[in-house]
């Protein structure tokens, strides 16, 4: 097992040390749409390394510059879909394209690993790098062990105080609690804790960020955060997509795999968390994996919901059944629709119930986080009973509409006493300007000059598979409905009365 060596981490805005950056899963899909637009993004705001070059490694045969004119391609689209307004750098967009190398590999074979060994020496001459690298594993994740064991038989991830050998691997990370143990053992065999970088893209996105700063950057809304004060939350991902083109991942993941123990859970750590001593990694996640560790254990049979979407109607379009989407088996179980009621133990959050949900093909693509505070103890207010007040509600929204919205009650002008309910509403957009970005540019930034901050440290991916494999366990065994929800729906009935048993409801779509 690997040792931490510790190397000192440069300060956050400044350009990144020298670096090579090898990415296995060069043709993909995710290396395209995301992770070469981030690189681009990070030459043209200046932080990508002033020495810096890039080995793609893929299973077809290119050469160097099909590989470049294949990225070219896929950044002047990414920057005219996404920032039209937005022309095309084109210093750094070449800067980035010159220190593109690529070379064919199949991950299995040792030889490939030895000539990527060969490669990076070269590039040292050729690029004027120093010895540090990043491992990127763009790949699917049956891949993360066996390339890292490669990785690791090959030398290539041996560290020393003068230089840095860093893996990122994408999620899933394993597909329940064992299955997670066991990868998380075969990456320790190569690579020290400190080497692992597990990556959870949400945690790249601004409003994710600002859940923290929002927080505990700000004296109003800590006095508030407790159990004195709040009476739920409420913390929702929903998408418009359906499965697409990914049944064959899907089917085999689910909504609960692919979204819960890790995008969701992170909202609710961060949501939940106390203070740390500090913004340093160890710190905060130390924080965050405490939250996930006092989540009381699920009642899978009355605290939880699987949903699958049948035919709807969206938009003036009628989407289709997941049932009879392509690739889907017939009769096919997969949900695509989690709903879950959790609670934290701790003495901040005992009483308060969390009700999460994510699901796919809803309505609207909306993500946000609801702080639903107490009622007020009494009304003065002839004929308006206190349970006829509105409570207050904070709605920390993640995406699309980036901001927050702080509803309360006010007096409707007239000579009665009659109260309506007003919002403040604040849209990032009107205050910053939002620099194009795919919420890659950060997480690769911060792998660059050592900043784990905001990437999943394995207690907090076991905890997080420890909370749902009781649900995971259950539904395996048959026992629990499949609830269906027309596409373009809020989800299925059966979600809502998770919350109206106790008088509550979620905050409509
Ligand atoms: C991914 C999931 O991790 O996150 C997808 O695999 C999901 O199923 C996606 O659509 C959502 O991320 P974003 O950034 O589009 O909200």
């Amino acid at each position: 097992m690997a040792q931490d060596i510790e190397h000192a981490p440069t300060p956050h805005g400044e350009q990144a040390p020298s670096s090579s950056m090898v990415i296995f899963g060069a043709g993909g899909d995710l290396t395209k749409r995301l992770l070469m637009p981030a690189l681009y993004n990070l030459a043209r705001t200046g932080l990508l390394p002033a020495q810096f070059a890039l080995v793609g490694l893929d299973r077809i045969e290119q050469t160097d510059q099909q590989y470049r004119d294949h990225v070219e391609a896929a950044i002047r689209a990414f920057a005219a879909d996404k920032h039209y307004s937005q022309a095309i750098d084109e210093p750094s967009l070449q800067r980035l394209l010159g220190s593109i190398v690529y070379m064919q590999a199949d991950f299995s074979s040792p030889a490939a690993y030895q000539a990527l060994g060969e490669r990076l020496t070269q590039l040292k001459g050729s690029h004027g790098v120093g010895d540090s690298v990043m491992f990127y594993l763009a790949v699917g994740a049956r891949f993360f062990g066996p390339i890292t064991d490669q990785l690791g038989a090959a030398g290539l991830v041996t560290e020393t105080p003068d230089y840095w050998r860093r893996v990122v691997v994408e999620k899933p990370f394993g597909h329940d609690l064992p299955s997670a143990q066991a990868l998380n053992a075969q990456l320790r065999n190569s690579l020290s804790e400190s080497q692992i970088y597990r990556m959870d893209h949400f945690l790249g996105k601004e409003t994710v960020q600002n859940i923290m700063l929002m927080r505990f950057a700000n004296g109003i809304f800590e006095p508030l955060w407790n159990r004195d004060h709040i009476d739920h939350v409420q913390i929702t991902v929903a998408e418009t997509v359906g499965v697409e083109a990914r049944a064959a991942f899907y089917e085999t993941t689910g909504a609960m795999r692919d979204m819960v123990p890790n995008h969701v859970f992170q909202l609710l750590a961060l949501t939940a968390m106390e203070s740390p001593a500090s913004f340093d990694a160890d710190a905060v996640r130390n924080e965050k994996t405490k939250v996930l560790d006092s989540v009381h254990a699920v009642d899978p049979a009355t605290d939880s919901v699987r949903g699958q979407y049948a035919a709807g109607a969206r938009d003036g379009k009628a989407p289709k059944a997941y049932a009879n989407e392509d690739g889907v088996a017939s009769g096919s179980s997969t949900e695509t629709y989690v709903a879950l009621k959790l609670g934290v133990d701790n003495w901040r959050w005992a009483g308060v119930p969390f009700y999460l949900r994510t699901g796919k093909s809803m309505t609207k693509r909306q993500s946000e986080i609801v702080i639903q505070f107490k009622r007020p103890p009494l009304s003065l207010f002839r004929n308006t009973a206190t349970d006829a007040l509105t409570p207050n509600a904070l709605v920390i929204k993640l995406q699309p509409d980036e901001g927050a919205m702080l509803s309360f009650g006010a007096k409707i002008p007239g000579p009665k006493i009659a109260i309506g309910q007003v919002h403040m509403d604040f849209h990032y957009k009107d205050y910053f300007q939002n620099a194009p970005s795919t919420g890659y540019e950060t997480l690769i930034y911060d792998c660059m000059i050592g900043d784990a901050t905001l990437f999943q440290r394995s207690d907090s991916v076991m905890a997080g598979w420890r909370i749902v494999q009781p649900v995971q366990q259950y539904w395996a065994g048959g026992k629990a409905p499949l609830a269906h929800y027309a596409a373009g729906s809020d989800g299925p009935a059966e979600a809502d009365d998770l919350l109206k048993a106790s008088g509550r409801a979620w905050r409509e779509l």
